[in-house]
């Protein structure tokens, strides 16, 4: 199967392509000598993870080296503790050390941490060097090697500090995929149905219609759903490249009571994907609620999720701590939380909510997962 060529064009910005494509690390080397930015580059930079490096370093770093590129790499420790300032202050050390000058260019070799801590030290080693994407997990094959968020979580929060620094190129081999847990390949999933609830009946439809092949990881289909998720990304940061126009933040669909979960059951103890399916769960049925969102939209929905294997979580917390865990999300403005909410597939809004209403729809939202527990 030929590869995909997907342009991602942004205003004020050089356009770069996505490709999508089985076996296509084993060109990169050549792909990257007809890219202005890195085809003169005298050194390349690989930053990986102590996952990812055994399977996909040496792959990497002889395609690379077939294009006679001078190849160094710096492989960190796998999970979200390593995008951390202390991390990225090492290997900026390392940079330096390696002779990394501004004619050099970062290959961030991995999933969305290696990608945004890669992103955030190539962004801002000597002001900025170009940055190749190689993602290797689905998550970050269909949202965060595209768009250019990059960054560093604080104590205080996750990805408090970071740049906006558009990638050169992303170089999205599906082969690497086959080595993915299927708790990595559901969190993938869970970002490619919130793409398409916000995207399109086109999107969402084909999603229901290939569910099964997804979950089984059907070659087509997850070719197909890598590519349709790229280009509704590549869309939505076109019109909001750095989520001031009210448009980026449909990204965040799922996600409010998602972090809220994810922060009161403890990190880990639920994937992210499973979290923000529950956070569509919950948006949905608050659409439902607030802007007469059908409950045909609310059950289709559903049945997407449970097709995908992100199955509703059987956990709860009460309303107090989750209105509190929301409040203290960075994405929260001034006192009201504010919600990403489907009036219809492929039609969304987003909506403050007050307090008081919201604590009412979150004690529903308990209730009925204390019947699944007690059930179960
Ligand atoms: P991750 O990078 O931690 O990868 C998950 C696990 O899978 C890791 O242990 C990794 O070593 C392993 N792994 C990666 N590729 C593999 C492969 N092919 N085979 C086997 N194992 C593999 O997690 P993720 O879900 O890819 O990314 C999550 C991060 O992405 C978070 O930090 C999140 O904040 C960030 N993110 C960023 C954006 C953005 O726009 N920049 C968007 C969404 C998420
Ligand atoms: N939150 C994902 C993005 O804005 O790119």
């Amino acid at each position: 199967m030929p590869a995909t060529r997907i342009v991602v064009n942004i205003p004020d910005e050089k356009a770069y392509d996505v490709r999508v494509g089985s076996g296509i690390i084993e060109n990169l080397g050549s792909r990257l000598r007809e890219i202005e930015a890195v085809a003169n580059s005298p050194q390349l930079l690989v930053i990986s993870d102590d996952q990812v490096a055994p399977l996909y370093l040496d792959q990497v770093k002889s395609s690379l080296k077939k294009a006679r590129y001078q190849v160094s790499d710096i492989v960190i420790p796998a999970g979200e503790s390593s995008k951390s300032l202390e991390l990225a202050g090492e290997i900026w050390e390392a940079m330096a050390g390696l002779g990394i000058g501004r004619d050099c260019g970062v290959v961030a070799l991995g999933g969305g941490v290696v990608g945004d801590l890669a992103g955030f030290v190539g962004s801002t080693f000597m002001r900025g060097l170009p940055v190749v994407q190689v993602p290797t997990t689905l998550l970050a094959m269909v949202d965060s090697s595209v768009g250019g968020k990059t960054g560093v979580n604080l104590e205080a929060g996750k990805n408090l500090v970071g740049t906006f620094h558009q990638p050169v190129y992303v170089c999205a081999d599906v082969d690497t995929l086959q080595t993915l847990t299927d708790r990595e390949w559901r969190c993938g999933l869970a970002e490619i149905a919130k793409a398409s609830v916000i995207d399109s009946d086109d999107f969402f439809f084909w999603m229901l219609d290939e569910q099964t092949a997804l979950s089984e990881r059907k070659v087509e289909a997850v070719n197909e759903a890598i590519t349709r998720s790229v280009i509704f990304k590549a869309g939505v940061v076109a019109a909001d490249k750095t989520e001031s126009h009210g448009v980026r933040e449909c990204l965040n669909y799922g996600h409010t009571l998602g972090h809220a979960i994810e922060v009161l059951a403890g990190y880990g103890t639920f994937s992210h994907g499973q979290a923000v399916a529950e956070g569509m769960r919950f948006a949905a049925r608050l659409a439902h609620r607030l802007l007469g969102t059908s409950s045909e939209l609310v059950q289709t929905q559903d049945q997407l999720l449970d097709g995908l294997g992100l199955n509703p979580v059987v956990w709860s917390a009460s309303p107090e701590a989750m209105l509190n865990a929301m409040k203290k999300d960075k994405k929260v403005r001034g006192a009201r939380v504010r919600f990403v909410l489907p009036r219809d597939i492929g039609v969304w809004e987003t909506q403050e909510v007050g307090d008081e209403l919201l604590l009412e729809a979150l004690g529903e939202w308990q209730r009925t997962k204390q019947i699944l527990a007690s059930n179960a």
